[in-house]
């Protein structure tokens, strides 16, 4: 027992979990996933396809159905193309009918054997769906079953709540898109240093707000456009690993009901991306005036500052970087409250990080 105790310690690399050792790989994964891109000898094809798709669907679940959220926000934004993201189980009854051979679909997929995404998928082929896969395990029934794969290259990944997948998910759309729209890759060679910078400044500043959120067992967490994707991710990772209710939602749709429930302190987290500070700070503005703690997310900015109760500032970019750095600290906060709250963040109860059956 004692050797096991030795060989886990020696896999975490120094750090107290393997989630806290995955979150710090990013950017090293990050560097990884655009080499093999820019390798790939698939992408081309992949990319025709989309180009002429009569419609493109990113199916998946759990924190894969969000990467696909945040892909299709970067398919419309920088290659003009509409894309419907689709949980895979809600695929079947609303979108399979409608599907015919001239559809896209990449089906995503961090172990590649979740069964709600292989039964999609079959029901996809079945129909005549071109169908490609994004996933980090190469050989998987879901890579063996699609024409053409996308691969994570992320390697292991232990800790049950995904986190250097779930970046290089996102990653992989954003290249896909920023090629589909004729941009300039080079800027993507930037992200892994951003993402890192992004570690080492948030890392502080999440450990000084744990204390004044963790006794709560009610959060929300917002956003909007981009970053709506992400604030449904760290809502997840909330939810996952301190087993607290965090809901995720797009940060407009607050102040249609769920504003009834702030009382004094209540904490909600809004991950403000660059471009939208001012529809954020009269979201963040609602909150504040009836007693709320709004904590903000985003690039330096006066104009969060002077209006949030707290401030957590990530690096200066752009939009699109922005809204994947701003997960970081999404994953670090979970990690230190579920710490804080005494519990194994590699090893949530009751869940399993690949689900095989319905
Ligand atoms: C399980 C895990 C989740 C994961 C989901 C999809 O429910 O607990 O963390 O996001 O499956 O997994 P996949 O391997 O398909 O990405």
């Amino acid at each position: 027992e004692i050797i096991t105790e030795e060989m886990t310690a020696v896999q975490k690399g120094g750090f107290a979990h393997f989630m806290l050792k995955e979150i710090h790989e990013q950017p090293q994964v990050a560097r990884e996933v655009i080499n093999l891109l820019n390798n790939s000898a698939d992408v081309q094809s992949i990319l025709d396809q989309l180009a002429t798709a009569r419609h493109i669907y990113f199916i998946g679940c759990g924190t894969s159905y969000h990467a696909c959220l945040a892909g299709a926000v970067y398919f419309g934004q920088l290659a003009k193309k509409a894309v419907t993201p689709v949980l895979a189980t809600q695929f079947i009854p609303q979108y399979l009918p409608a599907v015919n051979q001239e559809d896209v679909g990449i089906f995503v997929s961090q172990s590649g054997e979740t069964k709600d995404v292989l039964t999609a998928l079959q029901e996809a082929q079945n129909r005549g769906m071109t169908c490609f896969s994004l996933a980090n395990v190469i050989g998987s029934t879901l890579t063996r079953g699609t024409s053409a794969c996308l691969p994570l290259g992320c390697g292991y990944e232990i800790s049950v709540p995904a986190t250097k997948t779930f970046t290089n998910q996102v990653i992989t759309f954003l290249y896909l898109a920023t090629r589909l729209g004729g941009q300039d890759l080079r800027q993507l060679d930037r992200l892994p240093e951003l993402m890192s910078q992004t570690i080492t400044m948030t890392d502080p500043q999440v450990k000084a707000l744990v204390p004044k959120i963790n006794s709560w067992n009610d959060l929300y967490c917002l956003g909007y456009g981009a970053t709506y994707s992400m604030a449904l991710e760290g809502a997840l990772k909330l939810k996952e690993i301190t087993y607290a209710h965090c809901e995720g939602m797009l940060s407009t749709e607050f102040k249609h009901g769920p504003l009834s429930a702030v009382l004094k302190d209540f904490p909600i987290l809004f991950v403000a991306g660059p471009e939208d500070v001012p529809l954020i700070v009269s979201g963040i503005n609602e909150v504040t005036c009836r007693g709320g703690r709004a904590i903000a997310i985003g690039e330096a900015d006066q104009r969060l500052n002077a209006n949030a109760t707290d401030v957590i500032t990530i690096p200066s970019s752009n939009a699109a970087f922005a809204s994947l750095l701003s997960v970081i600290p999404l994953q670090l906060l979970s990690y230190y409250m579920s710490v804080d709250r005494g519990y194994d963040p590699d090893f949530p109860r009751n869940l399993s990080k690949t689900l095989t059956v319905d």
